[in-house]
């Protein structure tokens, strides 16, 4: 495998909206990412993945972007954003931006040239479909409703997969690309090291044909985008692809494909939800299904691709409530969760908040949620007459808006978040769960997570050795092993409240065994003297030949 720059790195994502808000409006900024690099340094990261700060009249918070060349004037200037990049670099920190080029907002002005005539020089940057009875499809937006939405000027449709206000790109015209690239490279000269590229695997989509997904000219316009713009730097690339598989993935990601470094999968994510009903549609996890789909990526990209490694981001519910314990157990089970990620193959990604196990948001109606899809299906679910409390609690355990609740980081008034009214509540338990706090208590998340992002700068079998799971059909116990030259590190780890006994498969010669992180005092010495574990426990070993 290839040695890049970044595969040592850890990457933390900033949502800028609900990070720290530096002048008072209640909305965070780039000033405010700014107050808090030392924080991030103390943290130990190596990357920033910025969610999009581009000019936006935020009906899906900068997912709509109007303008590629300027910053939101509520996060600030130009100027602070080359300040950000400039502070970064000093405790070397890179920065990532977010691409979204799958859609931009209805108020671009490619939009508001291609809607006013048929004829207009941008008619065909988006996607126009004449119909006499009605919609051209049945196609569905994933913020609810039909993804054809009627223009009186022109009498023709638009085609958003998104919000009405996301019309999407038609990058099947050659100028639409170039004219992306041409803003790609203008980042890159900026200072900024790659992007994590929003729904990429939709960009060569057949709408005519349905295929939305992994349209037959996706790879193209990857290696395309790949010649003309990444090649020429040393960047760091993440593609969102719901889509991918295992076996997709290495199309994305091999060595000679010269595409992207790393895709984000969706399909531990998808665990939880009754299959092919959405994502609201609710499910307990079933660990053994997690193993199985975590070991897969492990094993079918080993030495052919790069993992990417998450539990969180702006999409997803708060992995502590989610898969943890967030009452009783909240710090045992959020470094369990930690340990469990970070100490596989590939590049862990850090969401905001995640380092001090912030939580799920629990808001009593729907005046309180932000977030236009968490809206748009209520308003749809309840048109439909669905009880609003089984509604309520799909929001409160799916929303997005979980994610999106301001940074907790002291117990001032709104979590020290903003001195003036925050765009979203905090979630109430800032006074206990807070930035201050953990970096006071040397046994706090916060410094485990550091722990877990030294440890993978110091121990080249993080990075290379090979996967392989251990009691796969364990109902409670995630178990692996890595192994790498004459070391093997032994991971345990007891995913719930019980006690169950750890039988590992195998006698390991464990005569020079060292616990390399563990989360509760006293854990056993050996793997060979693993007996119960404890509620959430657990331990990493590295065993020397
Ligand atoms: C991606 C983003 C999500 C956004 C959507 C449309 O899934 O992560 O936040 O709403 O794309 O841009
Ligand atoms: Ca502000």
């Amino acid at each position: 495998m290839e040695k890049t720059w970044w595969q040592k790195s850890t990457i933390y994502q900033i949502y800028p909206r609900s990070f720290n808000d530096s002048n008072g409006d209640g909305i965070g900024d780039l000033q405010g990412i700014i107050e808090k690099l030392d924080y991030l340094e103390l943290l130990g990261i190596d990357i920033i993945w910025l969610s999009p700060v581009y000019q936006s009249p935020n009906d899906d918070n900068g997912y709509d972007i109007s303008n590629y060349y300027e910053i939101m004037p509520e996060f600030g200037t130009m100027e602070d954003m080359e300040t950000l990049i400039e502070e970064a670099k000093k405790r070397n920190i890179h920065i990532m931006m977010d691409l979204v080029i799958n859609h931009t907002s209805d108020e671009h002005h490619w939009f508001e040239e291609s809607r006013k005539s048929k004829d207009n020089p941008y008619r065909d940057y988006y996607v126009w479909r004449g119909s006499e009875n009605g919609p051209p499809s049945d196609i569905q937006s994933v913020f609810s409703g039909s993804a054809w939405e009627w223009d009186e000027q022109t009498g023709e449709y638009y085609f958003h997969l998104f919000s009405k206000k996301q019309p999407d790109l038609n990058l099947h015209n050659p100028e639409v690309r170039e004219r992306l690239y041409t803003m790609m490279n203008y980042w890159l000269d900026k200072g900024v090291s790659g992007f994590r590229m929003d729904v990429i695997d939709l960009i060569g989509k057949e709408i005519d044909q349905k295929v939305l997904t992994d349209g037959p000219k996706l790879h193209d316009y990857l290696r395309e985008m790949n010649e003309n713009v990444l090649s020429h730097y040393p960047t760091i690339t993440v593609g969102e692809t719901p889509s991918a598989t295992p076996e997709t993935a290495q199309l994305y990601t091999g060595k000679d494909r010269n595409e992207l470094d790393m895709v984000f999968t969706f399909q531990h994510m998808s665990l939880d939800e009754r299959a092919g009903e959405g994502k609201w549609a609710l499910k307990e996890l079933d660990l053994v299904e997690l193993k199985q789909v975590l070991s897969k990526w492990q094993t079918s990209l080993f030495q052919k691709g790069w993992n990417s490694l998450y539990w969180n981001n702006h999409d997803q519910p708060r992995i502590v409530s989610r898969w943890g314990n967030d009452q009783e157990y909240r710090d045992e089970s959020a470094k369990m969760l930690a340990t469990v990620l970070h100490m596989m193959q590939g590049t862990p990604f850090i969401y905001q908040g995640e380092e001090i196990g912030m939580t799920n948001i629990e808001f009593d109606n729907i005046t309180h949620y932000r977030d236009i899809e968490t809206i748009n299906y209520f308003h749809e679910k309840k048109s439909e007459g669905v009880p609003e409390e089984e509604i309520m609690e799909s929001i409160r355990t799916k929303g997005r808006d979980n994610a999106r609740t301001p940074f907790q980081w002291n117990d001032d008034a709104h979590g020290g978040f903003t001195e003036g009214t925050p765009w979203m509540e905090v979630n109430s338990n800032f006074i206990e769960i807070n930035a201050e706090q953990a970096i006071k208590n040397q046994n706090s998340i916060f410094f485990y997570y550091q722990k877990l992002i030294a440890l993978r700068k110091r121990l080249d079998i993080l990075l290379y050795g090979e996967y392989e799971l251990l009691l796969g059909d364990h109902p409670e116990i995630m178990a692996y092993t890595r192994k790498w030259a004459d070391q093997t590190l032994l991971v345990v780890a007891n995913f719930y409240g019980g006690n169950p006994v750890v039988h590992l498969p195998e006698k390991m010669d464990d005569s020079h065994a060292e616990i390399i992180i563990s989360n509760y005092s006293n854990p056993s010495e050996k793997p060979s003297e693993l007996g119960h574990l404890r509620p959430y426990e657990t331990i990493v070993y590295l065993i020397e030949k």
